[in-house]
């Protein structure tokens, strides 16, 4: 009898998958928060303390250290000790950042709750796309992992807005005093509806089975997929994890070494495509293109805006397409705009082509390199290790994107460069970097639209044994 004709067999339900994934995603949308937040409270933060150049760069740049820290930590933790107590302890430190970097007496007190704050993202940054991977449908994982994105991009738009209404409280003395202190506080609330909300989702069923809790994981899979299907999968995950060593050394078999170097090349080659660069220093980029300071905080919101629509493209195609040809895709259109970004930089053309090629960009980085290098990421390694692994792969993205955002206003303002190649040199070298990317997933990215997370470890360990 087919399921949907046999009455005692319980469906599954997308909604309900739906709905653990949203609050999963509150790890990202916080991960956008946290990063975002620097933007509109460094400058009355810098008049409050009298910070220094040198103090100014360590405020803001403190907490991708502790992003690098936090993923490094966090990997072991959620192999051990499950997905969902790994998000818990990522709120409690979001938790915690938000209100100690609101109340710090000195800058060194504020540096101290940012890294923690940061730790927080790192956790958070692997462990919300891992977690839904573990818990989605095949068909519809590439989707959900992308939702993640989306409320990472929501997170960077919804602090602008929510700091610029907070800068409009008050003239200029109280934003000094007070007003950056309401904006980090803000995190708060975020925060704890991500940890009270944790409290009502499950485990992954994943991780159980791996525990040897499959009477749960057995619990669980039904209510996201039904009766029918749930038997079949738990099945294939235990047959799956009777083949897994549970060490980080199984990668380094011969044949399965390259699931890691996939991982780590796709990881940093997502940064140094440039993404940050336009995020961290979009307004400055505009305001050096001629625009005035408020039309460059717009141009700087414009940019926030294309990023989150066309994310929802990829939300749209990432299970229909697949992740290669979005990858290929997005990664061309990239290159096409650097490039062109380049010569307009070059040639000096107007402040409007400049927009144009930038928002080109970003729209092709939002349908693939954006979300899809972190659905691949949270599908290609094996159950047993997915934590620890993913995590070696998110601490060199964030490497890189410390080393991106560090050496941008270098090059930028490098004088042998600008007499150069004027300011184009910076997106050449992004252009030349997607050109990379794009070999790089033509020739070694593997297709995992519409298969289950065993299938895709079965085909890695059938080309391991090949000779
Ligand atoms: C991706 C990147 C992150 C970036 C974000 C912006 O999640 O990993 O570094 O800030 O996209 O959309």
């Amino acid at each position: 009898m087919s399921q949907d004709l046999d009455p005692t067999a319980p469906q599954g339900s997308m909604r309900y998958v739906f709905l653990v994934s949203i609050v999963a995603a509150l790890g990202g949308l916080l991960f956008g928060y946290d990063t975002g937040v620097i933007n509109g409270a460094i400058g009355p933060l810098t008049a409050h303390f009298e910070l220094n150049d040198v103090q100014q760069g360590w405020a803001t740049g403190c907490a991708l250290l502790g992003c690098a820290l936090g993923a490094a930590g966090a990997g072991a933790l959620s192999d051990r000790f499950g997905r969902k107590k790994v998000l818990i302890l990522s709120a409690v430190l979001f938790l915690i950042s938000a209100i100690g970097t609101a109340i710090p007496k000195t800058v060194t007190t504020f540096i101290i709750y940012r890294i923690l704050g940061g730790i927080g993202v790192g956790a958070a940054s692997f462990s919300s796309p891992m977690y839904i991977a573990e818990i989605s449908p095949a068909r519809m994982r590439g989707r959900l992992v992308s939702v993640n994105q989306f409320a990472i991009v929501s997170g960077f738009l919804v602090v602008y807005f929510v700091n610029y209404i907070i800068a409009l409280q008050g003239d200029e003395m109280w934003n000094v005093q007070t007003g950056w202190r309401w904006m980090f506080g803000s995190e708060s609330l975020p925060a704890l509806l991500l940890l009270v909300l944790l409290f009502f989702v499950p485990e992954s069923p994943r991780w159980l089975t791996k525990q040897g809790r499959s009477d749960e994981a057995l619990g669980i899979l039904t209510r996201v997929d039904g009766a029918r299907y749930a038997q079949a999968e738990l099945a294939e995950i235990t047959d799956t994890l009777a083949h897994e060593s549970g060490s980080l050394k199984q990668l380094l078999q011969p044949g399965m070494k390259i699931i890691l170097v996939i991982g780590i090349v796709l990881a940093v080659l997502q940064q140094v495509t440039g993404i940050n660069v336009f995020l961290y220093f979009g307004t400055e980029i505009f305001k050096k293109m001629g625009s005035e300071t408020n039309a460059a905080l717009l141009q700087t919101v414009v940019v926030g805006v294309v990023n989150l629509t066309f994310t929802v493209v990829a939300i749209w195609t990432v299970d229909r397409l697949g992740r290669r040809p979005l990858m290929m895709i997005g990664s061309a259109g990239m290159g096409v705009c650097l490039f062109a970004m380049g010569l307009a930089a070059y040639r000096q053309a107007t402040g409007l082509w400049m927009l144009l090629f930038i928002l080109g960009y970003i729209a092709c980085f939002a349908l693939s390199v954006g979300p899809v290098t972190w659905v691949i990421l949270s599908e290609i390694f094996p159950t047993r290790i997915r934590g620890r692994a993913m995590a070696i792969a998110t601490v060199c993205l964030w490497i890189a994107n410390y080393v991106v955002s560090q050496t941008f206003p270098m090059m930028d303002e490098n004088p042998w460069l600008i007499a150069t190649f004027r300011r184009g040199f910076p997106f050449w070298l992004y252009g030349a970097f997607c050109i990379v990317l794009f070999l790089f997933v033509r020739a070694f990215v593997p297709e995992t639209k519409g298969r289950t997370l065993e299938e895709i470890e079965r085909r890695w360990l059938q080309s391991a044994r090949r000779p």
